[in-house]
């Protein structure tokens, strides 16, 4: 019987490549940079499974260029980058890695606002920079963290871990989500508001952890920005895409809100020229949320289980779409 080939998209994984060349013939895009789809469509010939990190956009055309492809094991928690329909249709099912990366991005997102708010990267970049060349305070002064009101959009797995930590800081907690999640009001003390208004207005920091859809791009804008406090900071560790790159300069750049720390921008990378760097108050870090050493080897460890399960014809950990198998 012919091996089953898998098709890995990155070379940075090799305990995740160990346990798949157990199995399987295993291909490498040897770059840290991954392949563009047009590379991907040129590579792909007849693997039967694809490891992908989350920023590969994985669509119809490659698809189209993979007549045996039976799983793809993304190596993330978000799914924007594949195309759920096209996958379904044609019996490829798609995975990801969820319960997993919410601690490493909940102990990010509260880097970023503590970040933000006692300005850490703004004194190293001043000492960097020689500028820090007596005992002054005041160019540093932050703003404090315990005590505030911390707004969460989207309290899944990941806004979920950030509001425990929330409780260690004795912040209050209010949250939008598309459901109503009684048991966690219960447990952690957090507040539903019916509306996202109500947690853009009365929050010191506002999270963002809702996934990347058609109904969430964008969902921060001039207007949102707007109900915010001009003394709160916006924290963005979900997806660029959520966020109006250009209306959040405009508001920083008018004292609307206090800052910004993005883990994701729209587009990333973001361009050293981009304006939002110019800003003081603003920390961005390279979409790095889940990103411990021992996460990102969880993660890939994950992405090998899902596809061994899915080539061995058995229950995956996390399949997105089951019901593609009745079109195999
Ligand atoms: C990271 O951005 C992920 O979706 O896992």
């Amino acid at each position: 019987m012919t091996r089953h080939k898998v098709l890995m998209t990155r070379p940075y994984h090799p305990e995740a490549r160990k346990l798949l060349e157990n199995h399987y013939e295993v291909d490498v895009w040897e770059e840290h940079l991954g392949p563009t789809k047009g590379e991907l469509i040129q590579r792909i010939g007849d693997a039967h499974a694809l490891f992908t990190e989350g920023v590969d956009t994985i669509d119809e055309e490659v698809y189209d260029a993979a007549p045996n492809l039976e799983v793809i094991g993304n190596r993330a928690v978000g799914t924007d980058n594949l195309d759920f329909l096209g996958a379904t249709k044609r019996g490829i099912l798609l995975t990801n890695t969820p319960g997993i990366l919410q601690n490493a991005c909940a102990d990010m997102t509260f880097a970023l606002i503590l970040g933000i708010a006692r300005r850490v990267s703004f004194g190293d970049r001043e000492i960097r920079a020689g500028k820090w060349r007596y005992f002054d305070q005041t160019p540093y002064l932050g703003t404090n963290v315990f005590g505030k009101t911390l707004g969460i959009v989207g309290l899944g797995g990941i806004g979920t871990q950030v509001a425990r930590r929330a409780s260690g800081f004795d912040m209050r907690v209010i949250y939008q989500s598309r459901t109503r999640k009684p048991e966690l009001e219960k447990e952690l003390g957090v507040e539903w508001a019916s509306d996202l208004r109500t947690v853009l207005h009365e929050s010191d920091f506002v999270s963002l952890h809702m996934p990347l859809t058609p109904d969430t791009e964008g969902m921060i804008g001039r207007s949102e920005l707007n109900q915010m406090k001009p003394e709160a900071f916006l924290i963005n560790t979900t997806r660029g895409k959520t966020v109006d790159p250009t209306a959040l300069y405009d508001c920083l750049v008018a004292g609307e809100i206090a800052g910004a720390a993005l883990d994701v921008t729209d587009p990333e990378p973001i361009s050293v020229d981009d304006p939002l760097l110019t800003l003081p108050n603003v920390i961005i870090t390279p979409h790095v949320a889940s990103s411990s050493k021992e996460t990102f080897r969880a993660m890939a460890e994950m992405a090998v289980k899902n596809i061994v399960a899915a080539l061995n014809g058995l229950p995956m950990p996390s399949c997105l779409n089951p019901e593609a198998i009745k079109n195999r």
